[in-house]
């Protein structure tokens, strides 16, 4: 069993993204900027942005965070976002997920300017991805494709499985494994809540993609011996033991399964670090490519 270590590979893409960022600096070219728009006090939230806020610093570029209240209402947030999107310096525009119920998320991802779509999730992003055309992929699919590539994980004729249809994991990760490309050329099959045999389902699986957000969900007996585990759930559970009064937990019965694997993604230090170096790579490919 070998593990797929998120520390190595996205410390590799950040350092490409480095270079690639110090080279256009030197040719006169504009830094990257990206904008993060955090709305209310989410835990999650606020962990995630700071990371991705620190990590633009890594690598050269500029970063603008924009907090926002809790009770502001959607109109509100649409001015906020207008006013970004008509920013000439502003190259990417990232709206942390989930927002406040007050506001359709599918709104707000759909007033994004394409061009700065930097998470992939605007229909526009979205329909190009399925027709295999060059645009924003999602961060955290668009990771864990990273690492198959870093591995040289084979993964053409190969039967994956992926368990979770959401827009932001399970769908496009199951377009891209399919997707006529290397890493791609799978056979997918998608499950879901509604599922019949899940488990019998996944053990014929070569790789399986865990990304429905239930600890501990995969079991060893629903893991083919060989098989390769990508897990994408990173839930905090409470542990008393830790500083924090959490802990972070995967999709993935780790110690059951690990062992029955070819290459298992650890939680931590998995997909999660993955998400952050693609978001990177989408916004200097959004700084250039305008
Ligand atoms: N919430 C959970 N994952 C994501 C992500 O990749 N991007 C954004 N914006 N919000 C999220």
């Amino acid at each position: 069993m070998q593990l797929l270590d998120g520390k190595i590979v996205s410390q590799s893409v950040k350092n490409t993204v480095r270079e690639k960022c110090e080279t256009l600096k030197k040719e006169g070219g504009k830094t990257p900027h990206l904008a993060a728009v955090l709305v209310g006090h989410n835990g999650a939230s606020e962990t995630y942005v700071a990371s991705k806020v620190k990590s633009c610093e890594e690598v050269g570029f500029t970063s603008t965070l924009v907090r926002l209240e809790e009770d502001i209402d959607e109109q509100g947030l649409v001015a906020v976002i207008e006013k970004l999107n008509a920013d000439e310096d502003i190259d990417g525009i990232l709206v942390q997920l989930p927002l406040p119920k007050q506001i359709s998320e599918e709104r707000i991802i759909n007033i994004i300017h394409p061009g700065k779509d930097v998470d992939g999730f605007h229909p526009m992003s979205i329909g190009k991805m399925v027709l295999g055309l060059p645009t924003f992929i999602p961060a955290t699919p668009y990771g864990i494709m990273l690492m198959l590539e870093h591995y040289r994980i084979e993964t053409s004729g190969k039967h994956a499985v992926v368990i979770g249809r959401s827009n932001i994991v399970g769908r496009p990760v199951s377009i891209l494994l399919n997707s006529n490309a290397n890493p791609g050329n799978c056979t997918v099959t998608v499950c879901h809540s509604r599922t019949k045999d899940l488990a019998g389902i996944c053990s014929q699986a070569d790789i399986i993609v865990a990304a429905l957000g239930i600890p501990g969900f995969l079991k060893a007996d629903m893991v083919k011996e060989g098989a390769v585990v990508i897990d994408v759930g990173i839930t905090r559970v409470p542990d008393p033991t830790k500083k924090s009064g959490f802990a972070i937990k995967g999709d993935v019965d780790f110690d059951a399964v690990a062992p029955k694997c070819s290459y298992i993604t650890p939680v931590p230090g998995g997909v999660g670090l993955m998400t952050i170096a693609a978001l990177l790579m989408n916004t200097l490919n959004a700084c250039t490519q305008k």
